[in-house]
């Protein structure tokens, strides 16, 4: 995918949103109720969609973010532009500490796309979300 101007990343990224909300759609979410989606945007502008996915023993979970990317990376993706993250309860609501990990195995310069309170998008980098972060690079080769 080329570089997005402005106009077009903002159209691309509310697409994007879109997906995720059609993504809390399938959400598996009997214990929490709290549906969320995502939607991975991959370089060559392939897009893999997510929900959370709950467990009865609690820590089976599996959030909407690491579904999106578990899906994409088991394709054979493993480069990427975006993730858009969509709570349907809730405005504003950006990944947990696991899932900026899991996705920062796959590059901290990652935009994450949320739903503002005023209905705007909010995007930050990755990088912004998880600073110093740990990752492939920290381990010895
Ligand atoms: N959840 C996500 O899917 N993504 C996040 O980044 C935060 C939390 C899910 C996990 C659980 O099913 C529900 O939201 C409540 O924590």
């Amino acid at each position: 995918m080329q570089e997005l101007t402005t106009k077009d990343k903002q159209e691309t990224y509310k697409k994007l949103l879109e997906a995720a909300v059609k993504a809390a759609e399938q959400s598996y979410s009997p214990y929490s109720k709290f549906p969320v989606g995502a939607a991975l945007l991959a370089k060559d502008g392939r897009i893999f969609t997510g929900c959370n996915i709950e467990c009865s023993t609690w820590d089976g979970t599996t959030c909407a973010e690491r579904t999106a990317l578990v899906k994409a990376v088991s394709e054979g993706y493993r480069e990427f532009v975006a993730v858009a993250v969509v709570c349907k309860k809730l405005k504003d609501c950006w990944p947990c500490g696991i899932c900026r990990q899991f996705l920062a195995e796959f590059g901290l310069n990652l935009d994450v796309i949320v739903e503002g309170t005023d209905g705007t998008l909010s995007i930050m980098t990755l990088s912004e979300l998880l600073p110093q972060a740990f990752g492939p690079h920290s381990l010895p080769r």
